[in-house]
């Protein structure tokens, strides 16, 4: 008897034990996977997740600024995101006198939170499969006619959809254009500024700890939606008030265990699940190694001055956070690959399937032929396409030669005229052109050196040396349009001939213009021509892996659509002899301070604090505060600010980041190396409570105990 009950025992441990989730996956609302939610520890209903005729979690995720996610946690509208999601808002209100990315921001009451002109929040409201309706009237037409009939069905399906004056719909394709879906949604507009940490707390551990666990970055910010009084949205007014949500987050202080079951509801941006072996290859060996190195010298130039001149400082912090992001994601990414041999296990996946369907067998063939055919192609397109971001002259140069090409042939009115306007100054208000002719002279060398020389415009051997090329570009820099940061704009626009006369003549265009034609005629359409057949490709052989494999559940790829996905909370063995515990404390942020390093110093005042120790409640059972912890949720940019979920849907953590080792989770997600990273819910109270004594803030939130 004792020793069946020990049986049963051990089979009740393993059971439990044993089932963790297989694989990733970003789920579409509508279309959960209930059943291995509530096998992992899901304890509401997947319709109190998403639901169109009562208040549901949904009613509180926005897609925040494009980019990010965010959710409303209070009854008047404050919304939760990152830190790094609102840098360029926090950044655009600061100035050396006025430095509230070092110094933090609290507004005191509703007056003093501040506006944001470009910033808007999307809610969706209705997700609908439209598939049918989207491929109406396609059979047995070719694929360009194909495309054709497509985006008119998409057209009017938008034109005919019930909506209200304040909704629009977006359709997106799903599994490689295989579906099309239909989100309803509304965009909020008056979006203000109410709290955020200085970037010691916000940013601590800056790029050294971007991407990396152990983690104690207090990556949060708070802002405030606007309505009109109607609680429709509304253009920026002072006579708008705060946003009335049909739900908002509760935030639960409540001990977090390995093990518990979690969930992100947010905004990924962009995945590739589902690519062949080669592709994954060509990443590896050809791609991101250019990408990173191209990076590699930007980010060098640009730290350089960086750290001498805080002028500097503040105007390229939010460029030189991008330019470093994915570039120490690419790295990531590539080690992971390897280190979880994603090819040889993709490769491996792709013979089962192939012998199961011989149709599958000639795509992957296919898709060997035209991938070694583009890599040439490709690499130079990569390249291309990190000279034109990494060089703000060559981007000031393209925009300048739309112009010009605009007044050529007529179609510059005058809001053409007043958006380029708009974006040109935005470009200029913090531009260093002697620091990005460094910039510029560096890279363009770089990229010559990559290419075939058939590649290149014919005079390429002059831009081979970057010091002769700095020289050069210092001389053109003295009578350049194009970098010379005019204040008045209106001036030079007044009079467009003249303007585009004087663009033509600009060596930068010029010299930009020669690159551009090169790479047009050598590169570009034969890049594209390869491309849309490989995309062509990938459209069937996602069919068919979704026919052929019928033990797997398929996700769409991330596409910017609101996406639900859920794991539990669980460190990591990322390498021989490693091993992650799944939550960080205010211990560790101690630990790593270094007075005044850019990165790594420490608010006096929270150090007091901490001494203190003045925590309760927010606490976990050590009587530590929990800074930031870790889970298996499958995660990627976009889902920064997306809300941590517990078990019965309230708010536990804040999404910001994700696990070194891990970041190959874009293309291949292996649940013993990807983890996603939250800030502690209890951190951010912990902030708001203790260190910016915001206590008119707390009293707006719902705390579950
Ligand atoms: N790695 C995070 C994400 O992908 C955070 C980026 C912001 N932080 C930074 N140091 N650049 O967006
Ligand atoms: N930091 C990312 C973002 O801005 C989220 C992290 C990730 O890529 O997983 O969206």
């Amino acid at each position: 008897m004792r020793r069946l009950f020990g049986f049963i025992l051990l089979l009740f441990i393993t059971g439990v034990f044993a089932f963790s989730q297989k694989s990733g996956g970003m789920w579409i609302p509508t279309e959960l996977n209930e059943k291995e939610m509530k096998e992992l520890g899901l304890q509401i209903s997947v319709s109190d997740i998403f639901n169109t005729t009562r208040p549901s979690i949904k009613d509180a995720i926005v897609q925040f600024g494009g980019g990010c996610t965010g959710e409303v946690i209070s009854p008047r509208g404050l919304v939760l995101t990152n830190h790094h999601c609102g840098y360029g808002e926090i950044q655009s209100h600061s100035s050396v006198d006025n430095d509230l990315l070092t110094n933090g921001f609290w507004a005191k009451n509703n007056k003093e939170e501040l506006p944001n002109p470009d910033l808007s929040v999307t809610f969706v409201t209705e997700i609908h499969n439209v598939t049918q309706a989207v491929f109406a009237n396609t059979a047995n037409l070719s694929g360009a006619e194909t495309q054709k009939v497509i985006e008119k069905n998409i057209e009017e399906l938008k034109k005919d959809f019930p909506k209200k004056s304040y909704q629009h719909i977006v359709v997106k394709p799903m599994y490689a254009d295989n579906q099309y879906y239909a989100f309803v949604s509304e965009t909020y507009r008056d979006i203000r500024l109410v709290g955020a940490p200085p970037q010691s707390i916000g940013k601590f551990g800056s790029d050294t700890d971007n991407w990396v666990w152990p983690r104690h970055t207090g990556d949060f910010a708070l802002f405030r939606i606007y309505a009109n009084k109607n609680n429709e949205p509304a253009d920026y007014s002072e006579d708008n008030v705060p946003f009335i949500p049909k739900h908002y987050l509760p935030i639960s202080v409540k001990e977090l265990k390995e093990g518990d079951f979690t969930f992100i509801f947010g905004y990924p941006g962009r995945t590739s699940e589902y690519l062949p072996s080669i592709a994954i290859e060509q990443i590896i060996n050809d791609l991101n190694p250019v990408r990173i190195a191209i990076r590699d010298i930007t980010l060098k130039t640009l730290d350089e001055k960086m750290r001498q001149d805080n002028a500097t400082r503040i105007k390229y912090a939010a460029k030189y956070a991008g330019i470093s992001n994915a570039w120490k994601k690419w790295q990531g990414e590539s080690k992971g690959l390897k280190r979880s041999n994603a090819v040889a296990k993709r490769e491996k996946y792709e013979n089962e399937l192939a012998d199961k369907n011989p149709e599958i067998k000639s795509i992957l063939a296919d898709f060997r032929r035209l991938y070694a055919e583009q890599k040439p192609y490709a690499v130079n397109n990569a390249l291309w396409g990190e000279l034109s971001r990494n060089s703000e002259t060559f981007y000031l140069a393209a925009l300048f030669n739309r112009i010009s090409q605009m007044q050529a042939n007529g179609s510059l009115t005058k809001d053409k005229s007043d958006e380029l306007k708009a974006e040109i100054r935005q470009i200029y208000k913090d531009y260093d052109k002697t620091l990005d002719a460094k910039v510029t002279a560096k890279i363009i060398s770089y990229y010559i050196a990559q290419l075939p020389k058939q590649f290149l415009p014919l005079d390429y051997a002059k831009y081979t040396d970057e010091n002769r090329n700095l020289s050069l570009f210092e001389k053109w820099n003295k009578k350049s349009m194009v970098t010379n940061n005019y204040n008045d704009l209106d001036k030079i626009f007044a009079d467009t001939q003249k303007l585009a006369n004087s663009i033509k003549k600009d060596p930068f265009v010029i010299f930009y213009n020669n690159l551009l034609e090169a790479y047009n005629a050598n590169v570009n359409e034969k890049y594209r021509g390869i491309q849309e057949q490989i995309n062509g490709l990938q459209k069937s052989y996602m069919a068919l892996q979704m026919a052929t494999d019928k033990e797997k559940v398929f996700f769409p790829d991330a596409n910017f659509t609101l996406r639900v996905s859920y794991g539990q909370v669980h460190g990591s063995k990322p390498a021989d002899g490693v091993e992650y515990s799944y939550q960080t404390t205010l211990d560790g942020v101690v630990e790593k301070y270094i007075p005044d390093d850019y990165e790594f110093d420490v608010p006096q005042k929270l150090l007091d604090i901490y001494h203190k120790q003045d925590f309760v409640p927010y606490t976990n059972a050590q009587g530590k505060v929990p800074v930031a912890f870790t889970a298996t949720n499958h995660t990627t940019g976009g889902n920064s600010g997306s809300p941590a979920l517990d078990a019965q849907g309230n708010l536990i953590g804040l999404n910001f980041d994700r696990q070194w080792e891990g970041t190959m989770s874009d293309i291949y997600f292996d649940p013993e190396l990807c983890r996603n990273i939250m800030v502690d819910a209890r951190y951010i109270l912990f902030i708001i409570d203790k260190f910016a004594d915001a206590d008119w803030l707390l009293d707006e939130l719902t705390i579950v105990k």
